[in-house]
């Protein structure tokens, strides 16, 4: 066997974490994360764990209509709109007056700002104006949203559209952190198979197809 070959389960996901970063064009983005909560004194924003994943799921779908809610630095909407292609429009929710800036300074840099557009206010403010059909939702943000953002997917989401939920088994980090009661309720929601086929992997990420 060739000596490089990953032999123990934590061998492995050494490979593959380094062969992620590696192969990650938007990974300066993602660590600006940590320094900017540091700065900012904010405790929610954290890159996605896997751009590259989000990048190939939205090459696969090849969405035109894409809608993030958390899009913090904007890292995923980075990886979003590169995977979507020319054709791919995306909207991204934002709490955060500073957050949006930023992220979209990041988008300009990229030359992604005429396809990426940062929509500032609270998930639960937002969501109920916006309407029609949109083919890929990403779900990356307070727990204690998810169910209402479940509720706006269902009505958002094209059938055949793509789900991807993120963060769906935060109490291993923070076991008392508000919101893990509804998120256990969404994680077993997006089960229902009269609405979802959903996967999950392993990180802790879902990927749920409207059907
Ligand atoms: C985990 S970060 C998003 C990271 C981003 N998706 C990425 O991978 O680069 C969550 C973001 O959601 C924002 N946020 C928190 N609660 C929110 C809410 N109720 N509505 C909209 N945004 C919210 C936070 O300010 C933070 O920027
Ligand atoms: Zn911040």
């Amino acid at each position: 066997m060739h000596s490089s070959e990953p032999k123990s389960a934590a061998a492995v996901q050494r490979w593959i974490d380094k062969h992620t970063r590696s192969s990650d064009r938007f990974a300066y983005v993602a660590d600006k994360y940590e320094p900017h909560r540091k700065e900012h004194g904010c405790f929610d924003v954290y890159p996605s764990s896997n751009g590259p994943l989000l990048g190939a799921l939205a090459a696969a779908a090849k969405p035109k209509r894409l809608l993030e809610v958390g899009c913090g630095l904007g890292y995923s909407a980075l990886w979003l709109a590169y995977g979507a292609g020319l054709r791919g429009e995306v909207e991204t929710i934002e709490a955060r007056k500073e957050h949006a800036k930023i992220a979209r300074d990041h988008f300009k840099s990229e030359g992604l700002e005429k396809r990426i557009h940062v929509l500032v206010g609270e998930a639960a403010r937002v969501l109920p104006a916006l309407d029609g059909r949109y083919d890929l939702i990403y779900f990356d943000t307070d727990p204690g949203e998810s169910l209402a953002v479940l509720d706006h997917s269902e009505r958002l989401l094209r059938k055949g559209g793509l789900l991807i939920s993120a963060n769906l088994f935060l109490g291993q980090f923070a076991p008392d952190m508000p919101g893990l009661e509804t998120m256990a309720e969404y994680r077993l929601r997006i089960l229902d198979a009269t609405r979802w086929l959903t996967a999950y992997i392993p990180d802790g990420t879902s990927v749920s197809v409207r059907v």
